[in-house]
């Protein structure tokens, strides 16, 4: 056998695909959110005016490594046809498209010229960091107004961001344009109904158009390949929302703490300070008493329901909460609650509140009851005192307070406890932390509720220590053996990743369109190549292919950005008409956000799941996700890749997901970017400055949660320094917390190529316990050579890492396919 590949000669829709696509279907109906409702939702008739950006070039995803390949996506246009939908606005619609070909054209002229030069500039990050943004405006007229002869609009705004770049506060991507908001006055003043629907990966400003009266918005985000299907759905009442917003969305942008300060927007690009501390998302506007345009937790349903506390339940440390969810309304509907806990605010300052847990009922008909039953642990609600290294429970009054949003909850009991508690005793991180300003918060009053009080035994929390200097792994005999077959030389192959662009080197085992492999040549020492690929959003492949000789032959490229690349390029990899086509089609799910935002743990598992199923099939071990960066400002990026401002949610989104994905044996998530990766903007080189609480409460929390939980096997860190040090080469986070602390024994690996210009260093990674350079260069290996030699890194830390790495190869699904010595 030469190669395997799980690509077909056949372009037919598998059983899979359709499969895959009802999950997609019914993930993008729990990830929409509606923000507000006048009544004119669900419409009664289904005659509509269709006008705006997104109507028919409808954004299904963000750009870069998290763009999907899907066969085809259900647009806004063709969602409402296929529902039975009349569209009024043809007119008006073919204008728009007429202008948004040509603009296209111009664009890419544009780019391809930008694309060739770039080979002088040696830059080719300006490709990705500047995806197509396409901006039409045509203006509606009176004639579109009289000719639509129908009483409702629909307008889309649409926006896409991507990596290595922040979304724009100017107003083509934060804010609406001057047209689009000239638009959207016009048809609020002409149409009895109008409907927003927006576009977009993370909130938007909506500040520009507060003073029309909207009769309703649909958050739709990007919702994967079934998009326009769940919108119709939604929009005709055939499916009731039940998605609630994982981020607080600002009146305006300049509410947020330090907003000036972020990203691009100062001198400084090199530090990010993080002023706002633990205070990020709601845990700032509760404290700080700011009114959000919608808070946290946030989203509308067509019927109405009712949360009745039922009883509180303390099991040593553990509570239990049980509340009757009823649907008192006229449709059948879901709804989330929400269990949030106000600690005390004594010597350590809080945040006014936290989410501790969320469930989700089934669909319930009008008058059914359910019960939703929420579990937590107090050890959750510690916070951490950086002078002492120490999670603590403060004695005092812990508040429960339950509800359907972070703003809509009642106090239901509470939890007291009378002395002070130490949870875990941390060591002393490393890391040096800059003095800059933090965000102060002022002392709470306290408060007394007449509602049952529980009272937490302190002698039932045992105070956690770790042992940090006689850590031990336990290894695979297996690998083992093949690791005390290789030579020095072979070893550093296992932990530098064998090249990016998939069929180049060339390997065995092989599938189009991944982004990284394992090494292609010790078969003839027991291990395959195993192959990686990116994700959020679904399994990013490519969809045809040829292979021919040695080379791979592309026939679309993988990423919108890569048709930029010079002719030179192009012409290399570019597939010969006459060659054999490969054909792989993977689902396109929502972005992450949308994910989060149906906060429905047995969905996530399917998506898991469904994922896991496609990895299996294109012979793909490692998926390049979930991503679970903390939405610390609306204008990251990267947001769409990630769930949430608020670690628990996003934390809860991973484990479920991994979850799924690790249901196949073999197959693994790689949790991402690993940490504080939370501005693109000079990403490679970006300071994330922050406290040591702020670190651990907030940005390193939702991991914590899903490496606890869901024993994810791989982790990728980041592009950006932590305190001054490179986060691939961050001993504190990488071994003192990730592995020592939470006994994650899994494969750590670099963010790909973060070991040029000198950013991050080969050696240092591998020391640290960072395993796989990822995709692998030459002077990864050269430089890891160089230091064996001047005893830098010693062989026992060479071994730590190739092991890892050889354990989970010979434990993956395609090594229970294929054995080495099957291959030629
Ligand atoms: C991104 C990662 C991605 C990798 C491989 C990097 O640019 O930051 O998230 O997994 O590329 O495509």
């Amino acid at each position: 056998m030469k190669l395997v590949t799980g690509a077909v000669n056949t372009s037919e829709e598998s059983l899979l695909e359709k499969q895959n696509r009802e999950i997609a279907y019914k993930a993008a109906i729990e990830g929409i959110v509606l923000l507000k409702n006048n009544g004119a939702l669900p419409l009664t008739n289904k005659k509509v005016a269709l006008y705006g950006a997104g109507a028919i070039n409808t954004i299904k995803g963000g750009t870069g490594s998290g763009e999907v390949n899907e066969r085809y996506s259900v647009n806004i246009y063709d969602g409402l046809k296929n529902r039975g939908f009349e569209i009024t606005s043809q007119n008006w619609l073919d204008i728009y498209q007429h202008e948004y070909d040509e603009v296209k054209r111009i664009n890419f002229e544009k780019n391809k010229e930008a694309g060739n030069n770039i080979l002088k500039a040696k830059n080719m990050m300006w490709l990705v960091a500047n995806p197509e943004k396409i901006v039409v405006e045509n203006l509606i007229t009176e004639d579109d107004l009289k000719n639509s002869d129908t009483d409702t609009a629909i307008y889309v705004v649409s926006r896409q961001a991507g990596e290595a770049g922040d979304r724009l506060l100017s107003n083509s991507d934060y804010n609406l344009t001057e047209n689009e908001i000239t638009n959207i006055r016009t048809i609020a003043s002409y149409y009895k109904n109008t409907i927003l629907v927006l576009n977009v990966g993370s909130s938007m400003d909506l500040n520009s158009i507060d003073d029309i009266d909207l009769s309703a918005v649909i958050f739709f985000c990007q919702q994967g390949e079934e998009g326009g299907n769940a919108l119709a759905d939604i929009l005709s009442g055939e499916v009731n929302p039940s998605g609630k917003l994982t981020d607080s969305w600002p009146v305006k942008y300049e509410d947020l703490p330090y907003h000036s300060e972020y990203s691009y927007m100062k001198e400084d690009k090199f530090n990010e300070e993080y002023h706002e501390d633990i205070y990020v998302g709601y845990r700032y506007y509760d404290t700080f008493k700011v009114e959000p345009r919608f808070p946290f937790g946030y989203g509308l349903s067509y019927t109405d329901f009712h949360i009745h506390y039922l009883d509180t339940e303390l099991n040593g440390s553990e509570v239990t909460v049980k509340l009757n969810v009823k649907n008192t309304g006229e449709r059948k509907g879901k709804e989330i609650v929400q269990l949030y806990v106000s600690a005390p605010d004594k010597m350590i300052r809080k945040e006014y509140q936290r989410l501790v847990g969320f469930g989700k009922t089934k669909e319930l008909e009008p008058n059914e009851i359910e019960t939703v039953t929420i579990t937590f642990d107090m050890k959750d609600c510690a916070s951490f005192e950086e002078s002492t290294s120490q999670y603590i429970l403060e004695s005092g009054s812990y508040i429960l307070r339950a509800g359907n949003c972070s703003r809509n909850t009642n106090v239901i009991s509470t939890i007291e406890l009378s002395q002070d508690v130490v949870v875990s005793k941390h060591a002393k991180l490393s890391m040096k932390v800059d003095d800059f300003e933090i965000l102060e918060s002022v002392k709470r009053n306290t408060e007394e509720y007449d509602v049952p009080h529980l009272t937490l035994d302190p002698s039932s929390v045992v105070t956690k220590e770790f042992d940090y200097d006689t850590y031990e792994e336990a290894f695979d005999p297996n690998a083992k053996m093949i690791l005390d077959k290789l030579t020095t030389k072979e070893k550093i192959d296992v932990v530098v990743g064998a090249g990016f662009i998939s069929g180049f080197v060339p390997e065995k085992i092989y599938t189009p369109g991944t982004v990284g492999k394992t090494t292609v040549s010790l078969y003839k020492k027991g291990l395959v190549n195993v192959n990686l690929c990116d994700g959020p959003a679904g399994v990013r492949i490519l969809r045809r292919s040829a292979y021919k000789g040695k080379m791979p032959r592309l026939i679309e490229m993988p990423m919108e950005f890569m048709n930029y690349f010079p002719d030179i390029i192009m012409n290399r990899v570019k597939a010969n008409e006459k060659d054999e086509v490969l054909y792989q089609y993977a689902t396109a799910f929502p972005v992450a956000t949308s994910l989060a935002q149906s906060w429905n743990k047995e969905l996530w598992t399917n998506v898991g799941e469904a994922v896991s199923k496609e990895m299996d099939k294109y012979l793909v071990t490692y998926w390049l996700a979930p991503g679970m960066n903390i939405h610390r400002n609306p204008l990251c990026g990267r947001n769409f890749e990630y769930y949430s401002e608020d670690p628990f949610l996003s934390g809860m989104a991973a484990a479920h997901i991994t979850k799924g994905v690790q249901s196949t044996p073999g197959s693994y998530v790689t949790i991402k970017h690993f940490a504080c990766n939370n501005q693109e903007d000079n990403r490679d080189y970006r300071n994330s400055k922050l406290s040591v609480r702020a670190l651990r409460e907030i940005y390193l929390k939702g991991f914590e949660y899903c490496v606890k939980s869901s024993k994810p096997k791989a982790l990728m860190t980041s592009y950006n320094l932590i305190n001054g040090v490179y986060a691939m080469n961050c001993k504190d986070t990488i071994d003192t917390i990730l592995r020592k602390e939470w006994g994650f024994d899994g494969v750590v690996m670099t963010d790909w190529y973060s070991t040029k210009d000198d950013c991050g260093r080969p050696e240092v990674a591998v020391k640290v316990g960072n395993d796989m350079l990822m995709p692998g260069t030459k002077h990864d290996k050269k430089e890891i050579t160089k230091a064996l030699k001047d005893k830098r890194l010693t062989m026992a830390e060479l071994d730590r890492a190739a092991l890892r790495i050889i354990t989970q190869i010979i434990n993956s699904n395609v090594a229970q396919k294929y054995k080495p010595e099957d291959f030629d």
